[in-house]
């Protein structure tokens, strides 16, 4: 087990990389304990939590709104959970946002942690304080920074994943390495099929490499003024992507992924090769690069993405494998990018 801090402004937060579910007992405080989780992660671990209190909301994106929220806040209440309580948010990203939502919010906030079991929750969405939910269809446009008091990361728990979740998670692997570290990209080429196939030893790698990299990212910028809003490589298009299709978050940032560094090719920040190598690694881990969309209703959504300001957005452009850079693009260019494609 290795343990990742991340200092946070209210706490600090330990992420225990490759640590046991079944240690849970040693990291959670002396207090009454309230599980968040959905009905997919239940199915498969009730057992491993069957003394503890809990709420089962129903799996999937549609759960981060209002109406499903309010649903949780209402058991809550009628649990008769106060501040001493700890939450425990048992599931992938979209139950560790709901659950660290909720947190920050009930009674204006309650300790909590996270056993992230999803791939793209354990290298990215549990861990650096941000939770969001979607407000009018606008993906996480409502949310607060605070940092859970530990993250578990098991590996194991991945077993029970469906492929279609697992690539997900790669994604954001591949946009780490594209946007800070080339040995990362080079490792990630290197070893396709193992990663696939689950290999212990190439799977603990990416994540232990991946969880470091958005901890040293989060340790530096908090509050993404600056450099934490590299993270969102892909994620531009990527968000409207996923608003007006039936992608899923990794697949659409795959898409998004493609277009930014065709985008970044344009500006003239890489050349043809390193775009070619985009598109190879994205699509040999077997995730989407076709961009099939909708182009006026594309743009519609990017209008709504909550890192515009004005008639501008600060996209993240490569520029090189490796290496990100931002820069102001108005939305009208990135219309005629689409229009151009
Ligand atoms: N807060 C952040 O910094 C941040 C960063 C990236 C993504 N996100 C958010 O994360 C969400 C996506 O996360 P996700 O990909 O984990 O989606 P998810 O939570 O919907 O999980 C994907 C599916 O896998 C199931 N599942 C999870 N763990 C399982 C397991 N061990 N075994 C079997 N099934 C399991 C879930 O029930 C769900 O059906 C999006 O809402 C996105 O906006 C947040």
């Amino acid at each position: 087990m290795e343990t990742v801090i991340i200092q946070g402004k209210l706490n600090d937060s330990k992420i225990l990389v490759n640590e046991s579910v079944n240690n849970i007992s040693d990291h959670l405080p002396d207090s009454q304990i309230l599980i968040i989780t959905d009905s997919n992660v239940n199915h498969y671990y009730a057992d491993l939590f069957k003394d503890f209190i809990k709420i089962v909301i129903s799996p999937g994106e549609a759960s981060k709104t209002f109406t499903e929220i309010s649903k949780v806040y209402a058991e809550m209440v009628h649990i008769g959970v106060d501040r001493s309580w700890f939450i425990l948010g048992v599931g992938g990203g979209v139950v560790t946002d709901i659950a660290g939502f909720i947190s920050a919010t009930y009674m204006r906030g309650l300790n909590f942690g996270f056993i992230s079991t999803s791939l793209l929750g354990q290298i990215d969405a549990s861990i650096g304080g941000k939770n969001g939910i979607n407000f009018n269809g606008i993906k996480n446009i409502i949310g607060t920074i605070r940092q859970p008091e530990f993250v578990i990361c098991d590996p194991e728990l991945l077993n029970t994943l469906p492929e279609r979740e697992i690539k997900t998670g790669i994604a954001e692997i591949i946009k780490y390495a594209l946007i800070t570290d080339h040995q990362l990209f080079q490792y990630l080429n290197d070893h396709i099929k193992q990663i696939v196939q689950l290999n212990k030893t190439q799977l603990s790698h990416i994540i232990q490499r991946s969880i470091t990299i958005k901890a040293n990212v989060v340790n530096h910028d908090e509050h993404e003024i600056s450099e934490r809003k590299k993270l969102n490589f892909g994620h531009t298009f990527g968000h409207a992507i996923e608003r007006i299709s039936s992608n899923n978050h990794g697949e659409s940032v795959s898409i998004g992924m493609i277009l930014a560094s065709k985008l970044s090719l344009k500006y003239g920040y890489i050349d043809e090769e390193d775009y070619r190598e985009v598109f190879k690694i994205i699509n040999q881990f077997g995730l989407p690069t076709d961009f099939l969309f909708d182009k006026k209703q594309t743009i519609d959504a990017i209008k709504q993405d909550k890192k515009r300001s004005d008639h501008q957005i600060d996209f993240i452009l490569l520029e090189k494998i490796g290496n990100a850079l931002i820069k102001k693009i108005p939305i009208a260019d990135l219309d005629l990018f689409l229009e151009d494609i």
